[in-house]
């Protein structure tokens, strides 16, 4: 076997290296060694590297340790074929060029290799042996095109699983804002107010009607102290309309304790809600605190609390379970409100915060109490979303952002 590495110039040496900086092989085969002496001295100086093969067998072992980029094989070995040695390279490198070296009988089969996609052949004896060069110089090229479209294609297809994450990412940016502009009508805002005005109301009028016939005095002082809470509820979400208009409405923000809130929005509904046969559990860790408004908090819970108490009366009358839980945990608060009702089909699961969405009977729900939640919570940073399987319950799950 003879081997000859050559290397272009120096300064040439951008030429040598391929686009994925290895430096490129011309692998020659041939079972004499005056043509292997011939073709490595023509091919001397080249940007590449040159190994010489005696024998099929040689071949083989080089093809599959070092790789080939140019493979300039006899048709005809003792020991093989050079048609076998073209299909070896293509396995171990898909974009290899291959040269078929044939005598002028034939002629035929160098045509069959072309059939097989040899980028060339050589005939013998050699007689323009800077033919050859031109020749592989030319594979040399071509592989290069490959490799460049086969990169602009791999940058095109990143490219592409870049631009479909953008899109998704625009389309629920889209979605979004539909549906902040959907909450910035005015008339939307008025009837929200309205919704929210009329839980504490019913409050009042119970507590109200409780206090006449009610003759411990105790009691009605506990009512009277309910009735001033309700009442504060009511101013807090009246002035909300007259502050509609102002940019920030920071300085009204104090720290809430949640386990204070859920447990007067529990009694609230419990008094302006038919809660006959339904239980509602509270199990809130101590020390969870947020910074907002204590009457907004209050007007998210009321709303899923209501809502589930809704939920089983349409399912199940007289035996079903709330559950409110909140804590910390991941840098957020959290807070679940979670019941045992009808559900909510899938396909329904994305219209539930939208104003004006619900499945109550004319005169029952405006469908503005979850609007209400979703722009409060929104209003301070923080998210709210849906599970729900239909038959079994559904749970709307809170995330505060931890201030101060
Ligand atoms: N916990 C729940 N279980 C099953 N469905 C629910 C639940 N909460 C909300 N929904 C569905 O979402 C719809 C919208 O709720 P939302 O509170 O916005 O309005 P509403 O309850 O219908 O009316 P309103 O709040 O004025 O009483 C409901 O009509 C109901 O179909
Ligand atoms: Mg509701």
């Amino acid at each position: 076997m003879l081997f000859c590495a050559a290397q272009g110039p120096e300064g040439d040496v951008s030429t040598v290296m391929k686009a994925d900086g290895r430096v490129r092989r011309v692998v020659l085969v041939d079972d004499e060694p005056v043509i292997l002496q011939i073709l490595s001295a023509v091919l001397e100086d080249g940007p590449w590297e040159i190994t010489a093969c005696g024998s099929a067998a040689e071949a083989r072992k080089v093809l599959r340790s070092d790789g080939v980029d140019v493979l300039i094989t006899d048709k005809n070995l003792p020991d093989g074929n050079g048609l076998e040695l073209l299909k070896l390279a293509r396995e171990v490198n898909d974009l290899a060029e291959v040269i078929i070296i044939t005598g002028y009988a034939n002629l035929e089969t160098a045509l069959t290799a072309m059939e097989l996609d040899a980028f060339d052949y050589v005939l013998k004896p050699l007689n323009n042996v800077f033919d050859i060069r031109k020749k592989v110089q030319r594979a040399v090229d071509k592989q290069d095109l490959a490799l460049e479209n086969r990169r602009l294609l791999e940058d095109l297809r990143a490219k592409n699983i870049e631009l479909t994450a953008a899109l998704k990412e625009t389309q629920q940016l889209q979605s979004e804002l539909i549906q902040s502009e959907k909450l910035a009508g005015i008339g939307t805002l008025a009837a929200g107010i309205a919704h929210e005005v009329s839980s504490p109301l019913f409050g009042i009028m119970g507590l109200a009607e409780a206090i006449t016939d009610e003759e411990r005095l105790d009691l009605c002082h506990e009512y009277a102290r309910d009735i001033v809470e309700y009442s504060r509820t009511i101013r807090d979400i009246v002035k909300e309309l007259s502050s509609y208009s102002r940019a920030s409405s920071a300085e009204y923000l104090t720290t809430v304790e949640l386990a204070r809130v859920i447990e007067d929005a529990v009694r609230l509904v419990e008094r302006s809600a038919d809660c006959r046969g339904v239980t509602i559990s509270v199990d809130v860790a101590p020390q969870t605190f947020v910074q907002a408004r204590t009457s907004e908090v209050q007007q998210v819970f009321v709303n899923l609390v209501k809502n589930a108490v809704e939920a089983i009366e349409d399912r199940d009358a007289g035996n079903g379970k709330v559950t409110v839980r909140a804590g910390v945990s991941d840098g957020r608060v959290w807070a679940t409100v979670e019941d045992t009702g009808a559900g909510i089909p899938s396909d329904r699961l994305n219209l539930v915060f939208d104003p004006f969405y619900t499945t109550k009977a004319p005169g029952k729900g405006t469908g503005l109490g979850l609007n209400i939640v979703y722009r409060i919570m929104a209003k301070h940073r923080g998210q709210v979303s849906v599970e729900s399987t239909v038959g079994k319950g559904t749970r709307f799950t809170l995330s505060f952002p931890i201030t101060g």
